[in-house]
């Protein structure tokens, strides 16, 4: 498979990066917690920037963009400085990422649901819960995949088309070329710019923040690891009235669906881990079976969501509409946490029995229909 062998030469990649980046700290990053933990660059999703492309100067050095950006760390603000037409596409990243989210959660008891504060997703964000594990993971993947596009699209200086190897398995007459995604640009972009936030900052080794730390990282790396297991090579078809006489293949990246539904399972079967004293994740419970890079992981128990709660930053879940019928996390029994529902009957009125007359109209009857709908008390 062309996948598994872009796959193993970034493993190799994303561990040297690592090492590099290692050599590179010393002290001098050691930075201030207040701006690691007020805030998080996740706001980037939610800037409007749009707005900011119409600034004549915004990648010049007199309009500061990088210190203007909310969230990010002073690691994240070299990176940013470097690749000052990248905050763009990142910003865009981590927009697809969290409309995803919301996707995938619509009918559970957590749905994503974005609070207007500095951390996106509220106070849960301290909570280094599945849900917390799945936000990570989701948004890296987004900048990936978005990032990798962004070069694709010419719209980043510093790369372009992939030039992947040509995978063996491809058929002898078929032609290596088109514009690629580039998998290998945005996956290390994002490695670089996402977990330097990690990395910066000295914690006790084998504390629960080190714990913290290294689930970010691990799910981070799922994310980015999702986006390229379910990218495949793609073929298409040249020559005079379709008679496909040339073919060319290239790599191409998934959906972002796809990648939202791999996660989504992902995060169903997440591992419960901790940090050992010598600062190592291991497994939570005995008897299960070791995550592997592709899995997710968290450290603490979730909250049930069910009730509202400031504290926490939880929403609760009365007046979600919720599935009579459905036996899943989706119906009411569920989704209410056995408080009950209130029934509502709602009138709409259709265009139904619709026929086609000579010539040209069709012409419709308005049915009315009475459907039921549910919420939770
Ligand atoms: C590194 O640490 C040493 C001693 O702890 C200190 O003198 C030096 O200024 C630090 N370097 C930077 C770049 O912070
Ligand atoms: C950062 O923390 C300060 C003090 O805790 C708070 O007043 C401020 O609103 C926070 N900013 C963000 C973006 O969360
Ligand atoms: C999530 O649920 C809350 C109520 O618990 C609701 O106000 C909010 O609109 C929902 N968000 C999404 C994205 O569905
Ligand atoms: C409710 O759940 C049932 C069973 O899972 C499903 O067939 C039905 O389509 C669902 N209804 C809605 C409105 O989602």
């Amino acid at each position: 498979m062309a996948s598994s062998s872009v796959f193993r030469y970034l493993v190799l990649l994303a561990a040297l990066v690592w090492i590099l980046e290692l050599a590179e700290c010393g002290n001098g990053t050691v930075l201030r917690d207040t701006a690691w933990s007020n805030g998080s660059w996740f706001t980037m999703g939610l800037l409007d920037f749009e707005k900011w492309s119409n600034q004549p100067n915004l990648f010049s050095p007199k309009f500061r963009l990088c210190t203007k950006l909310p969230g990010l760390t002073a690691g994240q603000r070299r990176v940013c400085r470097r690749h000052k037409d990248h905050m763009a596409v990142v910003s865009q990243g981590v927009k697809v990422s969290i409309d995803e989210c919301q996707y995938q959660f619509k009918y559970r008891r957590w749905n994503c649901s974005v609070i207007g504060d500095g951390t996106v997703f509220g106070p849960l964000t301290h909570i280094a819960s599945r849900e917390s594990a799945f936000t990570h993971a989701i948004t890296s993947a987004g900048v990936s995949l978005t990032v990798s596009r962004g070069c694709r699209d010419g719209r980043l200086a510093s790369c372009g088309c992939a030039r992947a190897p040509r995978p063996r398995s491809l058929h002898r007459d078929w032609l290596w070329a088109g514009c690629g995604d580039d998998l290998q640009y945005g996956y290390k972009f994002t490695e670089s710019f996402i977990d330097i936030r990690e990395r910066e900052r000295k914690v006790k080794r084998g504390s629960r923040e080190q714990g913290r730390q290294l689930m970010n990282r691990h799910n981070n790396e799922a994310g980015r690891r999702a986006v390229i297991s379910k990218s495949k090579v793609t073929c298409k078809c040249h020559g005079v009235s379709g008679s496909c006489s040339l073919i060319t293949c290239w790599q191409q990246l998934p959906s972002f669906r796809e990648v939202g539904d791999d996660l989504r399972e992902k995060y169903e079967v997440a591992t419960e881990v901790k940090v050992s004293r010598r600062g190592r994740l291991r497994l939570g419970q005995p008897g299960y079976s070791v995550p592997t890079a592709q899995h997710l992981v968290y450290l603490e128990d979730s909250p049930n969501y069910c009730v509202s709660d400031d504290a926490l930053g939880s929403l609760g879940t009365a007046g979600r509409q919720c599935n009579k019928t459905s036996q899943g996390l989706d119906g009411c029994d569920v989704l209410c946490c056995g408080r009950g529902y209130n029934t509502k009957k709602v009138v709409l009125r259709e265009r139904c029995e619709c026929s086609f007359k000579w010539c040209c109209r069709v012409e419709c009857n308005t049915c009315v229909i009475t459907r039921e709908e549910f919420t939770c008390k």
